[in-house]
């Protein structure tokens, strides 16, 4: 297998990475969506890429001093490899990041996997979110980037 590289997401990526969406999340986004984000000028959006295929992606979005985390997902069959956290590093100390404040994500409670990267991150819990994700709450998490940076 080629060694993982990271890389800027392209519109060409799209349908692999929907794929791992629709395998990964309870409510992956729409081609209209993904279109929209690829095309955000706040936004950042990178995959690891094992030769032609895409193993996981992850997109941030700058909004002023805050860094949110939009989507983080690794292919089933690549799981437990390093990838989120690789994927996850790298957004947080990209150009995109530089001099934001605080990075904060969302994450379904009984979502232990996510849960246990993000605090062995430095990510702690700062609020819910009532009915968030298709009336589900939903854990708000928040790094302070002035720790990692
Ligand atoms: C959450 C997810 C992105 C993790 O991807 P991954 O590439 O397997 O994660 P990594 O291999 O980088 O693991 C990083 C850390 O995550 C945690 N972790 C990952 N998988 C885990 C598991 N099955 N059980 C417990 N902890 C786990 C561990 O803390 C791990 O660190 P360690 O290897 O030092 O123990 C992946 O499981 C996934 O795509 N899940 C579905 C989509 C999703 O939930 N996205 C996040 C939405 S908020």
């Amino acid at each position: 297998m080629t060694e993982p590289l990271l890389r800027p997401m392209r519109p060409a990526d799209l349908p692999m990475v929907m794929e791992i969406d629709r395998r990964s999340l309870p409510r992956p986004w729409s081609e209209a969506t993904w279109r929209e984000e690829l095309n955000s000028p706040l936004s950042l959006y990178m995959v690891l890429a094992e030769g032609d295929v895409i193993s996981g992606h992850i997109g941030i979005k700058r909004i002023v001093d805050e860094i949110h985390v939009m989507t983080l997902a690794v292919h089933p069959s690549r799981r437990q490899q390093g990838f989120a956290r690789v994927l996850l590093k790298a957004a947080l100390v990209h150009p995109v990041s530089v001099s934001a404040h605080h990075a904060y994500l969302e994450v379904r409670p009984n979502n232990l996997e996510a849960w246990a990267l993000y605090s062995s991150l430095g990510f702690v819990q700062t609020g819910i979110r009532p009915g968030y994700y298709g009336g589900e709450d939903v854990l708000l998490l928040t790094l302070d980037l002035h720790s990692t940076q």
